[in-house]
């Protein structure tokens, strides 16, 4: 498992995954039949509308909920044939999870919420790899600090160390922005960008926000539990584009009149800064 594992180029696939929440007339389909690829060592970010699928896709590839049908590929492994115990393993070993929300233990220091994925499987943490997370994250002086007494950027920059603390092969971030202010977010995005970069990490994050998306080096849009579109190098400018048309897209095919039309005004271009469009040439 171990050979096959590092000589993968390719750290999670889906195959034909379908992911159908409810029965007969009340069932919603949330994954059609989804067909992707992410590379190791690459920074891929999940965009689309309310109710598209993004969150299901992360949490079926993550093993955190079983797929209706179709195979997920994790670090060269078919996960989608794994027993419950396997697959508490598999999450606690091989992939991290960011949420929106922290999800901190409030009762517990930065320190030991970093390193608890560690203490839960009865190990200790690789102390260079925790000192290079630490220092990379800039948490070296809020190790000590409760989650109360920090700020939502560095609560997320201590989750995002607590999900990389185990070396995992993927890690899953799931709207890791969406409860921060521009600064703590960009913060929160150099950071990710870097534990790509400079540490190797392959990250998948789902965002609504097309700048947070332009911080990847790929990005795929989402509708209706199917990628619509899948972009590389994504700059914010594009992603805006692309979201306006999948909208337009939705709005036609419902009939219903968009906003916009509603209030009788030109849909405005987005205002956004783009990172990778000022970056051009890195
Ligand atoms: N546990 C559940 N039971 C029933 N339906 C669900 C469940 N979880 C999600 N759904 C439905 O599946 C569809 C996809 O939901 P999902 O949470 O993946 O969307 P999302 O793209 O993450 O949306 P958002 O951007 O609002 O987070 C939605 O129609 C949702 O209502
Ligand atoms: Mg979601």
């Amino acid at each position: 498992m171990t050979a096959q594992t590092q000589n993968s180029p390719v750290a999670v696939e889906a195959i034909d995954l379908v992911k159908d929440y409810g029965e007969a007339d009340t069932v919603v389909h949330a994954l059609r039949g989804v067909n992707v690829r992410f590379e190791r060592g690459r920074f891929t970010a999940i965009m689309g509308p309310s109710g598209s699928g993004k969150s299901t896709l992360m949490h079926t590839l993550a093993g955190l909920d079983n797929a209706t049908s179709g195979r997920i590929i994790l670090d060269g492994v078919d996960i989608t044939a794994m027993n419950d115990k396997q697959l508490t393993l598999l999450r606690r070993h091989r992939i991290g999870f960011i949420f929106q929300s922290f999800n901190l233990l409030p009762m517990f220091t930065a320190e030991q919420n970093i390193v608890m994925p560690l203490t839960l499987a009865g190990g200790r943490p690789d102390r260079k790899w925790f000192d290079l997370l630490v220092d990379t994250l800039g948490l070296r002086d809020r190790l000590d600090h409760r989650p109360s007494e920090m700020s939502g950027g560095q609560q997320q920059r201590v989750a995002i160390a607590r999900a990389l603390i185990s070396k995992p092969a993927v890690v899953f971030a799931d709207e890791p922005t969406g409860n921060l202010d521009s600064s703590s977010s960009a913060e929160v995005l150099e950071f990710l960008r870097r534990s790509v970069r400079d540490l190797g990490q392959t990250i998948i994050m789902v965002t609504h926000d097309a700048v947070a998306a332009s911080y990847a080096d790929r990005a795929i849009v989402f509708a209706d539990g199917r990628i619509v579109a899948d972009e590389a190098s994504p700059s914010a400018e594009r992603m805006n584009e692309l979201l306006t048309t999948q909208r337009r897209r939705t709005a036609a095919m419902s009939g219903a009149p968009t906003m916009a039309q509603l209030m009788d005004v030109p849909v405005p271009p987005l205002a956004v800064s783009s990172r990778n469009s000022e970056q051009s040439g890195r």
